[in-house]
C-alpha cells in the first residue's frame, strides 16, 4: 500500500481546475454568474462528470439533478464517504464559494487515484443542486430533497422572479437524472468550504474546524399602497409602498443590532411600477433572519412582525407577509470534527474551531449522516461578491485537510 505521506494533493492543478470552471458564466470583474441550472451551469456540470469519469468514476444523476461520482474502494459493501459542496454561485458570485469544495474534492480523489491508494470505503464527491437559493428561494434545495426536508416535487415547482421553474429549467439543461433522491446514500459527508467571514484570516489560522452552522429564517414581505401622480398627490394623501418599505428595512437591521451576533437582512426588493413620477404603489422585499441559538431567532422573529404591521398602519399601505423557509441550527458531528482536526494537525496548519454564518448543504445533510465542514480564509472575510479572493496555498490547505479527514475516518473502517 502506498504510503499515507506521498499522498499529497497538488494545489497548482486544484487552482487550475479553480480558473478552468471560472470560465463556465466569468464575468467582466472577475467572478462567476452560474445561477443553478442555468446553461453555465450545465457547461460546469458536463465539465465536472468528464473530469470524474476520466479518473474511472461512475456518475449518476438522481431526479433533482444532485451529482454524485464514486470510486470503489476495497469493500464496496460499505457506504461511500462523501466530500461534497456545490457549483452553482450568486448573481454576482465569487470563483470560491461552493466550486472549491466541489473541486477541492475532485482534486483529492484526483491524488487518490494518482497515487493508486484504495480506501476501504467507497469515495464519492457530490455536487448539490442549488445551494444559493438565489434563483430560486429556498437555499440548500436540493441537498434539503435528500435529506427528506423538501419532496422533489416542492422543488420542481420553485420559481424564478421570471416564472420559470426549476423543474423545467432541470429536463432544459439535461440533468433531470432517473434515479430517486436519496438512492445515493453514504456513511459520511465533509465539506470544504471557505469562510465567507473574516475570522480566520484576523487570526492568522488556515483551517477553520466547523462545528456547526447557525439558524436561518427567509420571509417574503408585499407591501401595498396606491399609484399616484408625484406632482399632483400631496404629501399627506400618499400610500406610498416604498416608503413604508425603507422603514421597514431600517426596523429589521436593528432586530439585528438588538440580538448580535444575530443578523437581519433584506436583499431582494422589486419597487413597482418604478417610474420616477408614480408613488410607488408595491413593492416586493424579502427579509433573511439568523441567529445560532433558536430561542434567540424566536425573539428576532416575534419583533421583526411586531414592527412591519405598525409601520404599515402609520402609512396607511397594506402588508402581506410570510415566512418561505426555515432551517434550524446545526451542530455536527463530533468525529468527524476530530479527523478535520486530526487532519489539519498533520498537515501542521494553525487552526481554530468556529461556527458558519452562512448557510450549506452540510447542514441539511447533518440530519441524514453524520457531517462536517472544513473553512480555509477569503481575504477580507468577503463572499457573495466578485471580488471574493482565497489563494491558491489555501486553496490547497482546504483540500488536503479534506483529503487527511476522509483517509482517517477511512482508515478506522478496515
Ligand atoms: C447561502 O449561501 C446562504 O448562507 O444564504
Ligand atoms: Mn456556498
Ligand atoms: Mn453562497
Amino acid at each position: 500500500m502506498t504510503s499515507k505521506t506521498n499522498l499529497t494533493i497538488n494545489p497548482q492543478r486544484l487552482w487550475d481546475a479553480l480558473m478552468e470552471t471560472a470560465k463556465f458564466g466569468g464575468t467582466p470583474k472577475g467572478g462567476i454568474k452560474r445561477l443553478t441550472v442555468s446553461d453555465e451551469d450545465k457547461k460546469v456540470r458536463d465539465w465536472f462528470k468528464a473530469e470524474c469519469e476520466k479518473l474511472g468514476c461512475k456518475v449518476q444523476v438522481d431526479s433533482v439533478g444532485n451529482m454524485f461520482a464514486t470510486r470503489p474502494g476495497k469493500n464496496n459493501a460499505l457506504l461511500p464517504i462523501a466530500m461534497g459542496s456545490h457549483l452553482d454561485t450568486q448573481p454576482t458570485g465569487g470563483k470560491f464559494d461552493g466550486v472549491l469544495g466541489v473541486l477541492g474534492a475532485l482534486e483529492a480523489m484526483r491524488t487518490l487515484v494518482d497515487m493508486g491508494y484504495e480506501t476501504n470505503a467507497p469515495v464519492m464527491i457530490v455536487n448539490w443542486t442549488n445551494e444559493e437559493g438565489s434563483r430560486f428561494a429556498p437555499a440548500m434545495l436540493c441537498s434539503g430533497v435528500y435529506a427528506g426536508v423538501f419532496t422533489p416535487d416542492y422543488a420542481y415547482s420553485r420559481a424564478d422572479r421570471d416564472g420559470i421553474t426549476l423543474g423545467d429549467e432541470l429536463k432544459r439543461i439535461g440533468y433531470l437524472g432517473s434515479e430517486p433522491v436519496g438512492s445515493h446514500k453514504f456513511q459520511a459527508m465533509f465539506e470544504l468550504h471557505i469562510e465567507q467571514g473574516p475570522i480566520l484570516e484576523a487570526e492568522d489560522k488556515m483551517i477553520g474546524v466547523v462545528t456547526g452552522v447557525q439558524g436561518m429564517r427567509w420571509y417574503e414581505v408585499t407591501v401595498r399602497g396606491q399609484e399616484s401622480h408625484t406632482g399632483a398627490t400631496p404629501m399627506g394623501l400618499r400610500k406610498n409602498a416604498l416608503l413604508a418599505s425603507a422603514r421597514m428595512i431600517e426596523a429589521i437591521h436593528q432586530v439585528g443590532m438588538a440580538h448580535l451576533p444575530g443578523v437581519a437582512s433584506v436583499g431582494l426588493i422589486e419597487n413597482r411600477p418604478n417610474s420616477r413620477n408614480v408613488v410607488p404603489g408595491e413593492v416586493f422585499f424579502t427579509v433573511d433572519l439568523r441567529h445560532p441559538d433558536e430561542s434567540v431567532l424566536d425573539k428576532m422573529e416575534a419583533e421583526y412582525r411586531a414592527a412591519l404591521p405598525k409601520i404599515a398602519a402609520e402609512l396607511n399601505v397594506e402588508l402581506e407577509e410570510k415566512c418561505i423557509w426555515k432551517s434550524p441550527a446545526v451542530k455536527f458531528a463530533a468525529p468527524l470534527i476530530e479527523c478535520v482536526r486530526k487532519g489539519a494537525q498533520q498537515a501542521g496548519y494553525r487552526m481554530r474551531e468556529m461556527a458558519s454564518g452562512a448557510g450549506h448543504d452540510a447542514a441539511y445533510i447533518a440530519r441524514v449522516a453524520p457531517t462536517t465542514m472544513i473553512f480555509v480564509p477569503c481575504l477580507g472575510g468577503i463572499s457573495h461578491n466578485e471580488a471574493e479572493s482565497t489563494t491558491l496555498e489555501e486553496c490547497g490547505a482546504g483540500s488536503q485537510v479534506l483529503l487527511n479527514a476522509v483517509l482517517d475516518y477511512d482508515r478506522a473502517l478496515a
